[in-house]
């Protein structure tokens, strides 16, 4: 379900596997749609408030603790029922444009795809939490895992500090969690076309920030 029609703004959300460029992108959109006017938030999920931020540190740190994929799950939508009615649906409320790196299709992909929780479950949970809550639009920035992680931000820093960097727990899975993932970001954008956009995440930084600009400006009405 899109946001309600009530609220004016527009929700856009990115999602990909480690190392697919979406900071990146996230920077170079909201600065195009602030230069077309537009009042634009960019936030992250796990995070976005400080409540959702420390349960950010149990999903993503190395030594977060072995949470199984429910206890793992019902984590993120606490954080995530904070980041909505504290920062996302009120920005939308005012007419803002909201650009979340990560949304409830990474939890579909990493804890549904990747740790093998429930999807039909967690859709009921997602109902329950959010009322069914979610993105107008969505860039699914695909890149084939290997690569993915080779390019990895954290994962280089890791390798430069020596290991200095902990918000790795991911990406030290093996290859298989990651394919699983990969294929699960495909099949949502496969279901979803509407809201769905997967874009090939290899192709230069300037190309695929053009096809993001062109689908969001066409969101948009422009
Ligand atoms: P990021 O900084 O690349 O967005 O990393 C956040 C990590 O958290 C990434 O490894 C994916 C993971 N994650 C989940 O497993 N489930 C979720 O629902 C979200 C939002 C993130």
């Amino acid at each position: 379900m899109e946001h309600s029609k009530a609220m004016s703004g527009l929700f856009i959300t990115f999602e990909g596997g480690e190392g697919s460029g979406k900071t990146t992108q996230i920077n170079r959109l909201a600065q195009t749609l602030t230069a077309a006017g537009h009042k634009v938030i960019t936030t992250r999920e796990p995070g976005g408030t400080p409540e959702a931020e420390k349960i950010r540190e149990f999903i993503v740190q190395r030594e977060g603790g072995d949470w199984s994929s429910m206890a793992e799950c019902l984590l993120l939508f606490a954080a995530r029922v904070m980041h909505v009615d504290k920062i996302i649906r009120p920005a939308l409320e005012e007419g803002k444009i909201v650009i979340s790196d990560r949304f409830t299709d990474s939890t579909r992909a990493y804890q549904g795809y990747g740790r093998g929780f429930d999807l039909a479950k967690m859709e009921e949970l997602n109902d329950m939490v959010l009322g069914g809550f979610g993105p107008d639009l969505t860039f699914i920035l695909d890149v084939e895992p290997k690569m993915g992680l080779s390019r990895s931000e954290r994962r280089l820093a890791a390798e430069i500090l020596d290991a200095a960097q902990t918000e790795d727990k991911f990406e030290r899975m093996d290859t298989s969690f990651h394919e699983k993932i990969r294929q699960g970001f495909l099949d949502i954008a496969a279901n979803e076309p509407e809201r769905c956009r997967a874009l090939d995440a290899t192709q230069s930084i300037d190309d695929l920030a053009e096809a993001i600009k062109t689908a969001a400006l066409e969101r948009l009405g422009a």
